[in-house]
Order: C-alpha cells, then structure tokens, then sequence
C-alpha cells in the first residue's frame, strides 16, 4: 500500500513536470525568473543591475554546451579567483553560492566544538548547524549594533571549535574596524578558527584594507567565504568561495557537495575582470545607498552606517507588519530579525525602483 502511494505522487509529480514544461515561454518566464512585473524587490541583498553584458554573453555561448559537465570551466575560475587573491587554486574552494561553502564549514566544525557567533547576523548556515545536533553561542551585538568582538572573545573556551563574524554585517551593514578584527583573528587563530563571511567586502569603500585575506596567506586558521551574487550581480546562478589555507580548504572542500554549475562559472569567468560593470555597480550601489538613508534621515529613522548594499533602520514599530503594508504596495523590504522587531533592512534596487520605495515608504510610514 505505502508502495502504491508512492507511485501515484511520483506520477502526479512527473506529470506536473510535463504539464509546466508544455507552458508557453515568454509568459512563464516572466512570473517565474525573477521578481513578477510591477514588483521592486528590496528584500535580498541582490544587484539588480547585473549580470554584466560580458556575463550574459559567456551565459548563452556556455549554454550551448551545458550537456557537459562544468569541471575544465570551475577549474578555470579557481585559478582566476586565486591569482585575484594572491593565493594558490589549493587555497580555494569554489561553491553553488557561498552559502554552500558556510555550511559546509559549520557542518565540519560543529562536530568537533561550539560555535559563537553575532546574535543577529547571516545566519541560515548556522541554523542548520543547530538543527542536525549543533551548538552555536549567539552573542548580542553592542548597543550600537556593532559586532562585539570583545564579548565573542570572552564566549571562546576549550568548548569552540569555530568563530563566525560577517564583515560587513547583514542586516546591519556595520563595517568591523579591521585593525579590530585582525587583532582579534590574531589572539584567536593558535586555538580556534574564525571564519570571516565577505559576501559584501567589495562594497566597502576599502575592499584590500578591509578583507582578512592576508591572514589567509600567512597560513594562520582563517577561512574567508565570498560570493559573486553581490556585486557581481548573479545571484541566481549561485558562485560562492572559500579562501583558506590548503590544510582548511581540504576540510572545506571535504564538506561540501555542490561546485558552480556551468553557467553560472562562466558568467563569473567573465565578470571577474570586467571593471567598466563592477564600478558602475559598485557607484549605482551608493547612490542608491545615499538615496534610502536620506529617506531614514527625513523620517527622523534611526539607522546603521551601511557599507553594503542595504541599509538598516529602526522604524520603531513592528517591522512585521510594517513590511506588509509596503508589499500591499507592491515593495518588498525585509521584516523581522529577531529579536530586532521594529528594524527593517531595505535592498538597493535600481534607482528608479528606490525613487518609487521612497514614496512608499512615506506613505505607509506617515499613515
Ligand atoms: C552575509 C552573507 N553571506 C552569504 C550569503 C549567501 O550568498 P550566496 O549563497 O548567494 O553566495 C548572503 C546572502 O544574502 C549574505 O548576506
């Protein structure tokens, strides 16, 4: 009996397969790639700006040969992102999408000790960790919402196998001082190690000063995630990576599953140098920055100094619903982290699109 219901869901699911591949293109594409027409999309953390002219190019001359495996195409990148990073293709791993490389160091490290971690940071990787048996100690950031790298120092005994700290911070945005945070690495690192996620350092206004990198090459205990789904603006085609001495990228790459498909590793293999599209993002990131701190500003909200692509702010009442109200509206922003309700963590979109957020966000907030 259980066998037969078996059979009848795999059928049901095979013919719904059927029956969405018989769908016409153009009307599925544009309700399923991407935010629906009508909508702007502030709620993750993407650059509405890419994939690069170049990217798109290397998209559909790959996709001609996508009945091959991506090894000779993720092996390239590798070497790419190597010399990018003064370091060897043994110091990189190359993941779908950093959050891959994340939890695969969370699921190496949780086996052997506790992981402390911000209270209130990216943290889907270490949710995970917590739910296939791992412990992970949440550290309440300053009252400023800073990481308090102090406090995290102190939570770290013979019990911690792995530090986290994301840098710049989401959702705050909050850039650590790096002589801070090297300092920090520096008294950690012979016992433990601490893993730095960069997913936003390229919009730092100083990426080399600010990244952890050379502790990296200096071979101390430090594994640095980054990802292309930022500035690089290919979110959906997943390219993550993992910086770390060989002896820690191996246990990386020991724990991960899944590499970049072929798409998405040419797209990165393209984009990777293509300066002309990584300033204009990196300058329309700003400007858009600028523009919904400004909004913060004239609405008297309280928010974090952002050096990433979103801005944080307290709008000093429930973010929950607050968020729905502007989706109502067709803007999406992001609600509740707890235990933050009333923040809410607003994405750069285009300009056009945070004009129209600008409005919005005046109405609904002034109703
Ligand atoms: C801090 C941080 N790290 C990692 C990721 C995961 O990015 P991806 O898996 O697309 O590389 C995100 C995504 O929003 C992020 O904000």
């Amino acid at each position: 009996m259980a066998v037969s219901i078996r059979r009848r869901s795999f059928l049901s699911g095979v013919g719904g397969a059927l029956a969405l591949a018989a769908v016409p293109g153009a009307g599925f594409a544009r309700t399923a790639f991407g935010p629906a027409p009508g909508v702007i999309k502030l709620n993750a953390n993407e650059n509405p700006y890419g994939p690069s002219p170049k990217a798109l190019e290397a998209i559909a001359e790959a996709a001609t040969r996508g009945a091959y495996y991506p090894g000779p195409t993720v092996r390239r990148l590798r070497e790419m992102v190597a010399e990018h990073n003064e370091l060897t293709p043994e110091h990189v791993v190359l993941t779908s999408g950093s959050i891959e490389a994340l939890f695969a160091v969370g699921a190496a490290y949780s086996r052997h000790g506790r992981i402390v971690a911000p209270a209130l940071t990216f943290d889907p990787h270490l949710r995970v960790v917590e739910r296939t048996g791992g412990e992970v100690i949440r550290i309440p950031l300053t009252t400023n919402m800073d990481t308090d790298l102090a406090a995290m120092e102190r939570a770290v005994d013979n019990t911690v196998s792995m530090v986290y700290v994301c840098n710049p911070n989401n959702p705050t945005g909050e850039e650590i001082d790096a002589a801070a945070l090297r300092a920090f690495c520096n008294r950690l690192t012979p016992t433990v190690t601490v893993m730095v996620d960069e997913a936003y350092n390229e919009l730092t206004d100083d990426p080399v000063a600010s990244s952890m990198v050379d502790l990296v090459r200096r071979g101390d205990n430090v594994i640095i995630t980054r990802t292309f789904s930022k500035l690089h603006g290919i979110a959906g085609l997943r390219v993550g990576y993992a910086l770390a001495p060989p002896h820690l990228a191996e246990v990386v790459a020991r724990h991960a599953m899944t590499q970049p498909n072929l798409l998405g590793a040419a797209a990165a293999i393209a984009s990777i140098d293509d300066e002309a599209f990584l300033n204009y993002s990196k300058r329309k990131i700003r400007e858009g920055r600028e523009l919904v701190s400004d909004v913060f500003r004239r609405h008297e909200v309280p928010y974090v100094q952002s050096r990433a692509n979103f801005v944080y702010g307290n709008i000093g009442r429930d973010a929950e619903a607050f968020r729905a109200r502007m989706q109502e509206r067709n803007v999406y922003i992001r609600g509740i982290y707890a235990p933050y309700t009333t923040w809410s963590r607003v994405s750069m979109g285009r300009m056009e699109d945070l004009e129209v957020f600008a409005r919005v966000f005046s109405e609904v907030y002034g109703a």
